[in-house]
């Protein structure tokens, strides 16, 4: 097993030796593993390309590492147990031979239906057991995966399944979340009509059992295909820089772009990330609350927990089916000992009360994470006092899809916490903060722009199809350095705190979203002629999107803003849809063309002291015209 940290010392030590011998640091951890045949290299790297590889010429597979390996000391111990939608149905289990067997089941599946190594196999499902089963197969096989988000619209799906030229769509019949009944399979009949050409087969599992539309010559049954199949599979020898998955998401600009993680730099990082930041024990229980369809999801739901050997715990609902005290009770329930979750559902839980969280026996839990976006102080606090009742460390985990593993995080037990804070880099991380032009801000008590000096394991290797957008994007604005669009600031003491985005992506409820991508659904509409959206602060969802809107031929009534809500809904999914939106009669703009968005984040966000010098501007009485249709 790779290092588990027990005292400040210990960090301290390791954080130095991995800086100062990256190589040797990561070699070592790596060795851990069970490789088919051993690296001759530990990494070459290239930020100008760029190029980086991890465990070079070596050959493992992932799930091999997740199960096979665990089978001799912990063959009957659980490594999944799934918590249902519903309270009162039956929790399931699998043990690690179980979960073993059951990939193998479904890996020998894929095979038969032409599924082979590098092909693309796209999933559209609820948070099942089957959808770790799946990935996990996939990895058996050496397909690569992504998962998208159950929530993203048919347009959407269809989008990656085309980007990924996917062979295969692995979804449900239905997906009972909270009180609704969400048609998944629909949405997936949806997507091919609009042309899925490179889809040769959907694979539907039964989750339900409720009626779907059956495609004869494309769907196929999960419980035909899958279960009569041998529980024996050999895991197929991946280099560890064969592709593992491709998850997309959000950018500044254009279409979301497919981040790619490889084999063994993802299985490193994401085993040795989760043994330090969760402390996991034997024996813990340890629970996630994110979707699949998430990185978070990926690396610590299934594969960092796998790689442990840990129990990992999946939800199939939401936090406040039957009521707001759902997640309090799962955690007396299976006696909770790591929970995981985003600060909007900590502080949509806390808007609900104190006394859902008194009902319960909450004394299990020894760590509490935060991922996604900044937690606020109250929401920490909350957490802290409520949940942890202040004997469980809260780790506010920053990272990101590309980072694929926690990057800057407390340490629980090992280093402080304060509120806020993201506060220290893990061991072979090296973050900097730099100004606009690059340079480097030495010293503790500063603020800038959020880079990474080093490579590391677990870093994406490219965007999927379009290696010149990776380069653009993440190692162009800054010389030898990783950028990551955040912001950031130290501390006296040097400690992080991830202050948010710094380019045009918006956060809502810790789902990235491009505003650019939001205004393109929203130019769909045949009546809008331009829009502008941005981010503005929100008291659950951390922001909310505001949309300025100028249209031609329509009554700026109730039903236009929902005919728009509905074409958003269509092209992205409910989680884009504006908050707001406000009809205008122009935009902001630059003597060049560009839209001054930086007048219309501070109208967003009710903050007009300082709107700065709008003289300039190509029509100055556009921003007066703005702030007065923004009070009404
Ligand atoms: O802005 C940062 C914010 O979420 C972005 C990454 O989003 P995504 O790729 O969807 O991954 C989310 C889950 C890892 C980052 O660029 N973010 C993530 N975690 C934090 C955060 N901002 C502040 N504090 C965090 N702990």
């Amino acid at each position: 097993m790779t290092t588990q940290i027990s005292s400040l010392e210990e960090y301290q030590q390791l954080y130095k030796e991995s800086t100062s011998d990256p190589e040797g640091f990561w070699g070592k951890q790596a060795n851990t593993f069970t490789w088919f045949s051993p690296f001759d290299k530990v990494c070459e790297w290239n930020f100008e390309e760029p190029r980086v590889k991890w465990f070079l010429n070596g050959k493992t597979n992932i799930t091999y590492n997740c199960l096979d390996r665990h089978i001799a000391t912990k063959g009957d111990q659980t490594a999944i147990l799934w918590e249902p939608n519903d309270p009162n149905a039956a929790v399931q289990t699998y043990t690690y031979k179980e979960l073993l067997a059951a990939v193998n089941k479904c890996a020998n599946a894929l095979k038969e239906m032409g599924i082979g190594k590098g092909d693309r196999v796209i999933f559209y499902m609820p948070m099942t057991p089957e959808l770790a089963i799946g990935t996990l197969a996939c990895a058996r096989i050496g397909a690569i995966h992504s998962v998208v988000f159950a929530g993203f619209s048919a347009k959407a799906l269809a989008d990656r399944v085309n980007d990924a030229t996917a062979k295969m769509i692995i979804c449900s019949d239905y997906n009972q979340r909270g009180s609704k009944n969400i048609p998944v399979k629909q949405v997936v009949d949806d997507a091919l009509a609009l042309g899925c050409p490179s889809i040769e087969t959907v694979l539907v599992h039964q989750n339900t059992g409720g009626d779907i539309n059956f495609n004869e010559t494309l769907d196929k049954w999960w419980h035909d295909v899958v279960d009569a199949q041998s529980d024996q599979c050999e895991p197929e020898q991946m280099d560890s820089e064969d592709m593992l998955f491709i998850l997309y998401t959000s950018g500044s600009t254009g279409k979301p772009k497919g981040v790619v993680h490889t084999c063994g730099g993802y299985m490193v990082y994401t085993c040795f990330s989760f043994r330090n930041v969760f402390q996991y024990k034997e024996g813990d229980v340890y629970w996630c609350t994110a979707d699949i369809g998430w990185i978070t999801g990926h690396s610590y739901i299934v594969y960092g927990p796998l790689l442990a050997g840990a129990t990992t715990m999946m939800f199939e609902g939401v936090p406040t089916f039957p009521d707001a005290g759902r997640f309090w009770a799962i955690c007396e329930k299976h006696k909770v000992n790591q929970f995981y979750t985003a600060p909007t559902a900590i502080r949509a839980l806390m808007a609900k009360g104190d006394e859902w969280p008194a009902k319960y026996d909450l004394s299990s839990l020894k760590v509490l994470g935060s991922v996604g976006e900044p937690i606020n102080e109250e929401a920490w606090n909350w957490y802290n006092e409520h949940i942890g009742k202040g004997n469980a460390p809260i780790v506010d985990t920053w990272w990101q899809t590309e980072t694929g593993g926690i990057m800057i995080t407390p340490l629980p037990g090992v280093t402080d916490t304060k509120p806020t804070y993201a506060s220290y880099p893990m061991p072979g991380i090296q973050p900097v903060l730099v100004d606009k032009d690059g340079n480097e801000l030495a010293g503790n008590n500063v603020e800038g722009l959020l880079c990474i000096k080093h490579p590391w394991p677990s870093m994406l290797r490219t965007v999927y199809g379009d290696h010149k957008r990776c380069q653009n994007v993440y190692f162009s604005a800054f010389k030898n350095m990783y950028f990551t669009g955040d912001g950031a600031r130290k501390d006296e003491e040097g400690r992080i705190r991830v202050i948010g985005r710094v380019d045009d992506v918006i956060n809502v409820s810790g789902h990235r979203m491009g505003t650019a991508e939001v205004e393109n659904a929203i130019n769909e509409h045949p009546n809008v002629v331009e829009s502008a959206v941005v981010g503005y602060p929100h008291d659950i969802k951390g922001q909310g999107i505001y949309a300025y809107i100028i249209s031609q031929g329509k009554d700026l009534d109730d039903a236009f803003r929902k005919e728009i809500l509905g074409v958003v809904t269509e092209e992205i999914g409910p989680i884009a849809k504006p908050d707001k939106i406000q009809f205008v009669s122009g935009l902001p703009k630059t003597r060049s063309g560009k839209i001054m968005r930086r007048i219309l984040r501070k109208i967003a966000s009710n903050d007009t002291s300082n709107l700065g010098d709008v003289s300039t501007l190509l029509n100055p009485d556009i921003v007066e015209e703005i702030m007065e249709g923004a009070k009404g």
